[in-house]
């Protein structure tokens, strides 16, 4: 080549990357979009139909968004116990109708008791020693749930607390019919043998020694007092401090655990401002840290908005059966733009974030047009399975969740994820008090660079200290057309694969324009930088593992589907449309009808 035509084409990739910088900026400008309606009815999903019947009672009982939340996470405590709790934590945003200002994100994530400390998770080879961080008491945070659903309920519901604890009450007092999902997730070793090795698991699951099956009428009594100290004397009172908490301290204790009283007492819930960024017009609320899955939703989305993801969409509209069933409308270039901009998300997590009363994360920087801009410019054709994380300019110096959503009629959103950490938690429960024990400390960088559970790495910003929340990668969304009503709910479980899932049916629905329920039912790839690999469920279409080798991925097919996306989708009539994932046996219903026939083991 001559001098000359490599300036020229110097010059057209400058172009080209001013283009692509300044994009997003130019379709922000006047593409608000009209007002969605009111929703003509209130709506509900949840991991478990019974969870959804409460939901959709409490809003027919004329209760909002934040009591039929509230009362469904209780619900779900009872009857899944997989992932519903009292001993874990999570994540829940309040949407209120027509107000984005006034939206705010609830954390009642775990918190490091005040004793405990990172070695305290090592082997005698200096390695993290996987037992302790998973099974055992050493393992469990301090629980945000009681107070978490306490204070949403109290700043925002409208039911009296008793009205809204009274449904999970009822079915831990009187009972319900053990669902197919777990039943089988009581016959798999790891949590059998979790659950086993803990008396107070083991007499309410494995009675005389074998798993609960299919159809059995479970009552836990032990809940139901727990639950009733909760619906009498408030979370304070009746679970932090009290008969409860000496049962907390007293099982930590005889486990080799560190939570005391102090730890108890000193629990506090975080009301913190949520993320918002705009995408095509649509304004994305999401969670802040010390979730990761907000920063990284927003970080894709700003990236996505600047590639030509349109011409993708035109196909789709052509031959939406075909899109759907073979995925011939998402060719194999856009895929590589999703995973190339996840793979950055995911390093900067891995470096930069964790729970900012700790630790100073650098939001702006992350969240900047400048962080954007330069991403995108960065994806080339190819994959970049070497990048490092970003670094700061250096004059600046460095199992299961569940999830469920509501949409009242009013238009308010609450968009709730809630979790043990990995299924079942550590296993142990506490005696006398009838609830399991979470395991969310392993979501901590126990040590720097040594993988967790789910395989993140992490440094400084993620290290276990006293009273420090975990770092985490529940997603609970809400997005509002035009800023201003929601138009969408969403969010997931599946550990760093809440990100992956919540960010591809959002750009799914409303990118692609498919249905919220063929968007979840859709196939989802995962990247998370480290390890390599980009993760595809089993049923894209055959030739994708080529087209994207041709681009230097390393991909690798699963046999396995994951995460379990709750979704309501708001029609342009007004219309809630509901999708529980059918990779598990959730159900959703809007009120006045009855709700969906949840999936079954196997079925998918
Ligand atoms: O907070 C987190 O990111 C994890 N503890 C969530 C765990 C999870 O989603 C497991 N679910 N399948």
């Amino acid at each position: 080549m001559t001098d000359t035509r490599l300036r020229a084409g110097g010059r057209r990739l400058l172009l080209l990357c001013l283009w692509l910088a300044l994009l997003p900026a130019c379709q922000f400008a006047g593409r608000r979009v009209p007002d969605a309606p009111l929703p003509r009815r209130g709506a509900v999903v949840t991991e478990h139909p019974l969870a959804t019947q409460v939901g959709l009672a409490l809003l027919e009982r004329g209760g909002n968004a934040a009591d039929a939340a509230v009362g469904a996470a209780l619900a779900l405590a009872v009857v899944y116990p997989q992932a519903g709790n009292l001993g874990g934590g999570g994540f829940a945003l309040w949407v209120p109708h027509g107000r984005p200002d006034a939206a705010e994100a609830l954390d009642f994530r775990e918190t490091a008791p005040r004793r405990l400390e990172a070695a305290a998770f090592l082997d005698e080879h200096g390695q993290v020693d996987r037992e302790k961080a998973l099974a055992s008491h050493l393992a469990v945070g301090v629980p945000g749930t009681p107070l978490g659903l306490e204070a949403l309920h109290q700043r925002h519901g409208s039911l009296p607390w008793a009205e809204v604890v009274a449904p999970a009450l009822a079915l831990a007092r009187e009972g319900y019919r053990v669902d197919p999902w777990l039943a089988r997730d009581l016959l798999h070793p790891t949590y059998r043998e979790r659950l086993e090795a803990c008396e107070h698991s083991r007499r309410v699951w494995y009675p005389r020694g074998e798993p609960l099956g299919e159809g059995r009428l479970l009552r836990q009594t032990d809940l139901a007092r727990t639950l009733e100290s909760l619906a009498t004397r408030g979370a304070a009172g009746g679970f932090y401090r009290g008969p409860v908490a000496e049962r907390i301290v007293a099982a930590s204790r005889a486990g080799g655990g560190v939570i005391d009283h102090g730890d108890l007492e000193g629990y506090q819930v975080r009301w913190r401002e949520p993320l918002r960024g705009w995408f095509r017009g649509d304004l994305v609320l999401t969670m802040p840290p010390p979730s990761s899955g907000g920063v990284l939703l927003l970080q894709v989305l700003g990236i996505l908005e600047g590639f030509p993801v349109e011409s993708q969409r035109a196909r789709a509209q052509a031959d939406p059966a075909a899109w759907v069933e073979a995925e011939s409308g998402l060719d194999e270039r856009a895929l590589h733009w999703w995973i190339e901009a996840l793979r950055r998300g995911f390093a900067d997590r891995a470096e930069h974030l964790g729970d900012p009363d700790f630790h100073a994360v650098p939001l702006e920087a992350l969240l900047s047009a400048d962080w954007i801009a330069a991403s995108r410019v960065a994806i080339g054709e190819r994959a970049r399975p070497d990048l490092l994380p970003w670094a700061p300019p250096a004059a600046e110096g460095g199992g299961e969740t569940t999830h469920l959503c509501v949409l009242d009629g009013r238009g308010n959103a609450v968009s709730l994820t809630t979790t043990l950490n990995t299924s079942f938690g550590t296993g142990r429960s506490v005696g006398g008090a009838g609830f399991l024990l979470n395991n969310e400390l392993d979501d901590f960088a126990l040590q720097a660079g040594s993988p967790n559970v789910y395989g993140l790495v992490g440094g400084r910003a993620n290290a276990l200290e006293p009273g420090k929340r975990p770092l985490s990668s529940m997603t609970p969304t809400v997005v509002l057309a035009g800023g201003r009503s929601a138009r969408l709910v969403l969010g997931s479980p599946g550990g760093p694969r809440i990100i992956t899932a919540v960010q591809q049916v959002l750009v799914r629905h409303l990118v692609y324009g498919q249905s919220i329920e063929a968007a979840v039912a859709a196939p989802r790839l995962h990247q998370q930088w480290r390890p390599q690999a980009t993760f595809l469920e089993p049923h894209w279409p055959p030739g994708l593992e080529a087209a994207l080798e041709g681009r230097g991925h390393q991909v690798e097919r699963s046999r396995q589907r994951w995460a379990s996306v709750q979704a309501i989708a708001l029609e342009p009539g007004g219309e809630p449309r509901v999708a529980s994932d059918p990779r598990r046996g959730g159900s959703g219903g809007v009120v006045g009808r009855p709700p969906s026939v949840p999936s079954l083991p196997g079925e998918l």
